[in-house]
């Protein structure tokens, strides 16, 4: 499992504490039973009326789609996943299944699948970090997907490479205390 010295006020299981998004990883290949075990864990995610809005289109490095995913990155994101052995693009559907209305909440739903993957991960001993610096459009175009999607994140998802990441001095940030986002009831007059 990845290990961070992050703590928390409260006690909470470890692996929700360890799980964070460093930029270092080995370079390592990752077999399909590996990969497939994390989309296993993002597939168990709630999901309003069991609707399963959310999709998963992913690239291996050194196959044929890895320059065509890497290519969609923004110049700064390019810059560390190249050590990445995976990169994923993961979208939902805006309209629900269910008398094809719209379903506001895809991409809450997209956002509890990518963390179910990330702890999965995580537990691993991988890392998945996501991405909003990407071309979406392009991944959109990339895909052949038309309005009714939405295109949420992309992520890398690699072994974690632990010296190279003391290295480069990553260090696994803090949060904004519970007091800030937690409000019984009613807002306080100052918030923000
Ligand atoms: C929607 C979203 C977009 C993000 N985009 C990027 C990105 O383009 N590049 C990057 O290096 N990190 C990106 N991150 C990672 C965040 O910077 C990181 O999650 C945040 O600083 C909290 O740190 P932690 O994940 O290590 O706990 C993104 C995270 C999210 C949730």
């Amino acid at each position: 499992m990845l290990k961070t010295n992050r703590t928390s006020t409260y006690t909470i299981n470890e692996i929700i504490l360890n799980r964070w998004s460093p930029r270092a990883m080995t370079g390592e290949a990752i077999d399909d039973a590996t990969l497939m075990s994390f989309f296993e864990a993002a597939r168990w995610a709630p999901t309003a009326m069991n609707n399963q809005l959310t999709r998963f289109t992913y690239a291996k490095r050194d196959t044929k789609h890895w320059n065509t995913y890497f290519d969609l990155l923004a110049e700064g994101n390019q810059k560390w996943c190249g050590d990445a052995a995976a990169l994923v693009i993961i979208f939902s559907r805006k309209i629900s299944y269910h008398k094809d209305r719209p379903q506001p909440s895809h991409s809450f739903e997209a956002g509890a699948a990518f963390e179910n993957f990330a702890l999965e991960a995580t537990s691993q001993g991988y890392v998945a970090h996501p991405m909003g610096g990407f071309d979406k459009e392009k991944a959109r175009n990339l895909l052949g997907l038309d309005e009714s999607w939405e295109i949420d994140a992309m992520f890398a998802v690699g072994e974690y490479a632990a010296e190279k990441s003391k290295e480069s001095e990553e260090i696994p940030s803090d949060r904004k205390s519970l007091s800030e986002i937690v409000f019984e009831g009613e807002l306080p007059d100052a918030f923000e």
